[in-house]
């Protein structure tokens, strides 16, 4: 099976979690790309979806989902039913390295308005310790040097996304190198930093249940 096969599978998996008659956060990426692929065989039976980014929004509408924008979302229900995205790693607690498509602060916010964070991934993406994959941290432009040095000290190689702005007008900083031993102190130090918007680490905002695609089938864990 290739990795695409699985993604699609895990992404198809996902639906069961979908329950008729609520708002569905949904994430970003190419495994969340083929989540809304899905999705779009029950747009009928939900209310709408809410977008982790401009991306997932466009295609979202391109299938006829209604895109809902998450305040005017969270005046019609108390939470989100559930959050379906995918992750660039997640070790055993379930924590996860997320933002590899620069999307992380929407992702995070749309995570924490949903009762329970599904995440889909192939097997490629699990690992003992978050860290192999470079931590992306969005980053208000003023603040680029000073977060580079901070990141610098905790033994990480920061590395500035050439080209890139976020959907929130920000850039991000690709923090290599960095061993996460502790993912929430790490993700609530970075955070604490000035001028950091967010980090890619989801350690609050980790997955209730991670659906991993492998060439055996669907494992949930
Ligand atoms: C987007 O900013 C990321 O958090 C994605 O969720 C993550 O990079 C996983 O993407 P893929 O599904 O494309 O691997």
């Amino acid at each position: 099976m290739t990795q695409d096969e699985m993604k699609r599978k895990v992404a198809e998996a996902a639906l069961a979690y979908v329950k008729p008659g609520t708002i569905v956060g949904v994430g970003t990426g190419s495994t969340a790309n083929m989540f809304i692929d899905a999705l779009a065989g029950m747009k009928d039976e939900i209310l709408g979806a809410v977008a982790s980014s401009d991306a997932t929004a466009e295609r979202l509408a391109g299938h006829g989902i209604p895109v809902l924008d998450l305040n005017d979302a969270l005046t019609r229900v108390d939470t989100l039913s559930v959050y379906i995205d995918g992750a660039d790693e997640f070790d055993p607690e379930r924590n996860l390295t997320k933002g590899g498509g620069g999307a992380l602060t929407r992702e995070k916010i749309v995570a924490a308005a949903s009762s329970q964070f599904i995440c889909i991934v192939d097997e490629s993406k699990k690992v003992e310790y978050l860290g192999a994959f470079p931590l992306p941290i969005e980053v208000i432009p003023m603040a680029r040097e000073l977060v580079a040095f901070e990141a610098a000290k905790l033994g990480g190689r920061p590395v500035l996304r050439e080209g890139f702005t976020t959907d929130n007008g920000n850039i991000i900083i690709d923090v290599h190198d960095l061993k996460i031993y502790e993912a929430r102190k790490m993700e609530d130090h970075l955070n604490s930093i000035p001028g950091v918007v967010t980090n890619g680490i989801f350690s609050h905002q980790g997955a209730d249940i991670v659906l991993m695609g492998t060439p055996a089938g669907v494992v949930s864990l």
